[in-house]
């Protein structure tokens, strides 16, 4: 290893530490994993989803990507909501946005290019019904961290909306769908007051 011997080095005390106060953490971890939650968050490097809310590996599965989306048609995010749901049975599946998204700013500002421009697409949907709501607001920032809650609401409301999460509640899986929202500037958690546990929720959604 001829480089980035530096992350290496911090690998190696992070393990040391774990197996410190637990020696035996790593050997239960590999014959199972026992995650509750299933997040699906930002890629921001901001938003390390197992240091926010202070768990160890194998307690959370993570699904990441720019501006924490759930498109119907991303088999990539599908097949980890499936297997999370169907194999891992998470109790619950947290949708998780931040404050000042790089990716919200660019759907609303429209500066996104390339296949970011495709990928940003939906919440420019996001933006477009609620375009009176957001351009009522004076900020810049205001208005883009009123699109951020806004766009996680769309999607607890896609996550929801899957085969995977209604074949769930048909069979009386007990999974309930959330939406929060992360603040970069102080490190908190809000919850955006979304729970969503069945079918019959989805139409309370505002
Ligand atoms: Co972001």
């Amino acid at each position: 290893m001829r480089v980035l011997k530096h992350l290496f080095e911090n690998n190696r005390k992070w393990a040391e530490n774990i197996k410190k106060s637990d020696p035996d953490f790593f050997t239960r971890r590999a014959k199972q994993q026992d995650a509750e939650y299933l997040w699906i968050g930002c890629s921001d490097s901001r938003l390390p989803a197992m240091e926010i809310v202070d768990v160890l590996p194998g307690q959370i599965f993570v699904h990441r990507n720019i501006a924490n989306l759930v498109i119907q048609t991303d088999m990539n995010c599908l097949s980890v909501i499936q297997y999370a749901v169907s194999v891992l049975k998470v109790k619950h599946i947290i949708v998780c946005g931040h404050y000042g998204c790089g990716g919200v700013q660019a759907a609303i500002e429209n500066t996104g290019d390339g296949v970011l421009d495709n990928w940003l697409m939906q919440i420019k949907n996001v933006y477009q019904k609620h375009q009176a709501k957001i351009d009522a607001l004076k900020n810049t920032s205001d208005k883009i961290d009123l699109l951020c809650e806004l766009n996680v609401i769309q999607q607890v409301r896609n996550v929801c909306t899957t085969t995977i999460v209604q074949k769930a509640w048909k069979a009386g899986q007990e999974l309930a769908v959330h939406g929060w929202i992360y603040n970069i500037r102080d490190g908190l958690l809000k919850d955006l007051d979304l729970c969503v546990t069945s079918s019959a929720e989805i139409s309370e959604i505002q």
